[in-house]
């Protein structure tokens, strides 16, 4: 059967190919949509794909999918670093999830290498830029 995967880009990434080009590229977030969608019907997954800043939303949007999709795969900015609502949220929902992020979060500033989401999620893929949400797609693929 057909797979279907939620794709939630979080807080600021509605700012990339603006925001910090050296960290996060210049490619735009229309740009990586558009990347996503090709690659996922050449691998005939069905995505829908959101991108919200409100840390409430972001929840409102995962809850309403239960049920609907098989797979999250959610790179939630800044949130990942301090937000047990959203951990409670993707823990409670029961859908698999994958963190992803655009950047090496392991090698910036000391406090993006925690992350509080990492351990509810069945994966976590960083610093592969667009290639993240690519593998992570793969991965909901083999599962
Ligand atoms: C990010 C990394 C986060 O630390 C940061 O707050 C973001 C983007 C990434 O994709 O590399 O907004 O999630």
């Amino acid at each position: 059967m057909q797979k279907r995967i939620l794709i939630i880009h979080g807080p600021n990434l509605n700012l990339v190919g603006i925001r910090e080009k050296e960290i996060y590229g210049e490619i735009s977030l229309q740009k990586i949509n558009k990347i996503i969608r090709d690659y996922a019907k050449k691998n005939n997954v069905l995505v829908k794909i959101f991108q919200e800043n409100c840390e409430g939303k972001i929840v409102d949007i995962i809850s309403s999918h239960i049920g609907k999709v098989n797979f999250l795969i959610i790179n939630p900015g800044a949130l990942t670093h301090y937000s047990y609502v959203l951990r409670d949220c993707i823990k409670g929902c029961g859908i698999p999830t994958i963190e992803v992020h655009l950047s090496n979060i392991k090698k910036r500033e000391p406090f993006r290498k925690k992350s509080v989401i990492k351990d509810v999620c069945i994966a976590q893929i960083y610093g592969l830029g667009i290639n993240s949400y690519l593998r992570a797609i793969d991965l909901c693929l083999r599962k």
